[in-house]
């Protein structure tokens, strides 16, 4: 594996069908599986790793957002990763930006609501690592529901030649979705935390049995989350997959996004319901069978 910090040295680097995965470092289980997806699929594998500031509020955590470069880059090497790429805020962002990418309607609810600017930051970064390193393939986890409908709109409204690919949640395995903010949990909050996957888990149960209204699976979803002291739920929010719009059924490929607040933690979790053979299927991701590389030292 190659590091760089170029977007030369990174796309000198990339032949054949180039697949990206974009992060921004603190790698777990979720992030390796896209390297793998990516490995595949591509004949040369890049992951960027950029905290991107453009998508932090001024009261968000960007300071203190976990950071171990030799941690990440020796998780991403023994995934099958070819070209790490690692720019400096020098490099992605020379000058103060002037252009910016704004994608409008999909990102006006859940975190676009709670967030606001926060994906105009995210497609801004996304088409400068599109333009920069010009990937065939990039990869993206559905744990990010409502980015990865952004990144796919703003791919078709520009016409970058990039396939997006979509990969399921990874959960710990007590089942809560695994971020690299979970570090950030105690003891307490921890516990508190899993209620949002026993709400996800039951949306998938009971669109399992036939349950078709959006209302009432938002319900099953907010319920375990709002009886649970010490944690603060600020949406359960049923959608389309393609337009972020609220469904109020199950009519069309959907996603239900819960987003909650832990101590100062901000957690999100997310089912995606697929049309499979003509039936509905929740697509719950998948469970580890043991503590995550997330709480592992380099
Ligand atoms: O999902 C993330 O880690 C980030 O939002 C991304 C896509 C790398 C853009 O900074």
């Amino acid at each position: 594996m190659r590091t760089v910090d170029t977007f030369v040295d990174a796309r000198a680097l990339g032949s054949g069908c180039v697949g990206l995965v974009p992060t921004m470092g603190y790698f777990h289980e979720g992030h390796i599986s896209l390297v793998e997806a990516a490995r595949r699929e591509c004949d040369t594998v890049t992951v960027s790793l950029f905290v991107n500031p453009l998508q932090f509020a001024p009261t968000e955590d960007l300071e203190s957002y976990p950071r171990d470069l030799d941690r990440d880059a020796e998780m991403v090497e023994v995934a099958g990763t070819d070209v790490l790429f690692a720019p400096q805020l020098s490099e992605m962002y020379p000058d103060e930006p002037l252009t910016t990418v704004s994608v409008a309607s999909v990102t006006e609810g859940m975190e676009g609501g709670m967030r606001p600017g926060h994906f105009d930051g995210v497609a801004t970064v996304v088409a400068k690592l599109f333009a920069g390193i010009t990937p065939d393939r990039a990869y993206f986890g559905r744990k990010d529901a409502q980015q990865l409908v952004t990144v796919r709109r703003m791919t078709t409204d520009l016409s970058f030649p990039t396939a997006i690919i979509g990969a399921p949640i990874v959960r710990e395995q007590d089942g809560l979705a695994l971020s690299s903010r979970n570090i950030y949990l105690d003891p307490a909050e921890r516990e508190a935390a899993r209620s949002i996957s026993r709400g996800i888990l039951a949306v998938a149960d009971a669109v399992l049995v036939g349950e078709r209204s959006g209302e009432e699976l938002e319900r099953i979803a907010a319920e375990p989350v709002n009886d649970e002291p010490g944690i603060n739920l600020d949406y359960a929010t049923f959608v389309d997959q393609d337009t972020a719009s609220p469904l109020a059924g199950l009519n069309r490929p959907a996603f239900l996004s819960v987003a909650a607040r832990v101590g100062r933690t901000r957690l999100l979790d997310n089912v995606h319901i697929d049309r499979v053979d003509g039936g509905w299927v929740p697509d719950v991701g998948i469970r580890l069978d043991e503590p995550s590389i997330l709480y592992r030292e380099a």
